[in-house]
């Protein structure tokens, strides 16, 4: 059995979520970005790992009407390659169809070899692409999509 657990973000766990963003992106999210998504729970969904008390994971993601926008996910660096990443997926991929959603969009870098294997896995496609997507490297991000079922 997976030694985590898998739940909504609170308040007091934005600290820790915000160590695991410094050390995984170039332009991290902020506080008060976590902020946002805690006061319109209504609209989006912040799941975190937990394990022996300590959250190694998270991912957020935005409902509207029938399609959720996967936002972020990240994994503790020293905790990668281990299923974190694909168990975060899963549950959001879970809780955006008990919510209704008929389809999941993501963009991601174009160099991101890593996640965008992690996103086929589960079953994601590439439907495009969004030039210069990125401001901080003027990357271009690749548009992917998971459709209820897949
Ligand atoms: C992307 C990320 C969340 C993946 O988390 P993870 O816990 O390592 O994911 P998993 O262990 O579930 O990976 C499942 C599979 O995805 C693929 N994969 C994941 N990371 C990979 C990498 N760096 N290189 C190649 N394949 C990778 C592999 O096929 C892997 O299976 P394997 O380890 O048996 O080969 C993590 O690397 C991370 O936090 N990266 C920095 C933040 C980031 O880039 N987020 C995505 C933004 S769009």
């Amino acid at each position: 059995m997976n030694p985590w657990t898998l739940r909504d973000l609170e308040r007091n766990d934005i600290p820790r979520i915000l160590e695991i963003e410094r050390v995984s992106f170039l332009t991290p999210w902020t506080e008060e970005m976590f902020r946002t998504q805690l006061r319109f729970r209504d609209r989006a969904v912040t799941l975190v790992l937990v394990e022996d008390g300590v959250i190694t994971g998270y991912t957020a993601a935005w409902i509207a009407a029938d399609e959720m926008h996967l936002l972020s996910i990240a994994v503790s660096p020293a905790e990668r390659r281990a299923g974190r990443g694909s168990a975060l997926l899963e549950a959001l991929l879970e809780r955006g169809k008990a919510r209704g959603c008929e389809r999941t969009l993501l963009e991601v870098r174009e160099t991101n070899e890593g996640a965008r294997r992690l996103y086929r896995l589960h079953g994601f496609r590439e439907i495009g692409k969004r030039r210069g997507y990125y401001a901080d490297t003027g990357e271009d991000a690749v548009i992917m999509e998971h459709r209820r079922g897949e």
